[in-house]
């Protein structure tokens, strides 16, 4: 993953061979975070909002773009469009962020999702976040391998079909996937 100084934005290169752009979701987004949501499959949508028929994708959308303290949304684009957006929202304890990630299907299993979590790493942990909590069900696999790469996670409790996990943010947030490869 390629970091210009200093900034907020990074190019990756996935494991398809496109190069992406990782950078903050603003406001001009608005119109791509929606069309992302509203395409997501059945499965997909299940899996990110643990129901077939989330509420107020509205509100989501402002709390995806509009820029707030405690709350960092990056998206991935190829070409100008959206394939991808994850989040963090801090918790009560300023160390911690709730994190929440979707990439649209025809771009699944080639390293966005694993480019986005680490590009959203490193902002979190420049901003002194030291761990992110999630909720993923036990059966999204993607989501755990993703998850993996920063160890293994801490169970916070398991309700059987929904992990509460605590993953620990490493001080130097490396990517050792090929999905992720630096370029200049
Ligand atoms: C979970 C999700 C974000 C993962 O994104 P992705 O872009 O597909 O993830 P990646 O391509 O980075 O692959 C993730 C990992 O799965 C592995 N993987 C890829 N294809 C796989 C497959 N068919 N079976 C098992 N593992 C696979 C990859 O090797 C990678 O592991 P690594 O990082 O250790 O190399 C995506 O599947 C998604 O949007 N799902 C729906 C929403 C969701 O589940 N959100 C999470 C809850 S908040």
């Amino acid at each position: 993953m390629g970091s210009p100084a200093g900034g907020d934005t990074a190019t990756c290169r996935l494991l398809d061979g496109r190069v992406i752009l990782l950078r903050r979701v603003d406001s001009d987004d608005a119109e791509a975070v929606v069309a992302l949501h509203q395409r997501l499959s059945d499965h997909d949508r299940y899996f990110r909002f643990f129901t077939l028929h989330p509420a107020h994708l509205d509100q989501l959308v402002s709390e995806l773009t509009e820029p707030k303290e405690g709350q960092y949304s990056v998206g991935a684009f190829d070409g100008g469009r959206l394939i991808g957006v994850a989040n963090y929202t801090v918790c009560a304890d300023p160390t911690a962020a709730d994190i929440a990630i979707v990439v649209a299907h025809e771009d699944h299993a080639v390293g966005v999702g694993t480019a986005l979590i680490k590009h959203l790493a490193q902002i979190a942990r420049a901003r002194g976040i030291r761990r992110f909590v999630a909720d993923v069900l036990a059966q999204n696999h993607l989501m755990l391998a993703v998850l993996s790469d920063f160890g293994r996670p801490h169970e916070r409790s398991n309700c059987e079909s929904v992990l509460h996990l605590d993953i620990d943010l490493p001080d130097r947030i490396t990517v050792s996937s090929p999905a992720g490869q630096e370029i200049s």
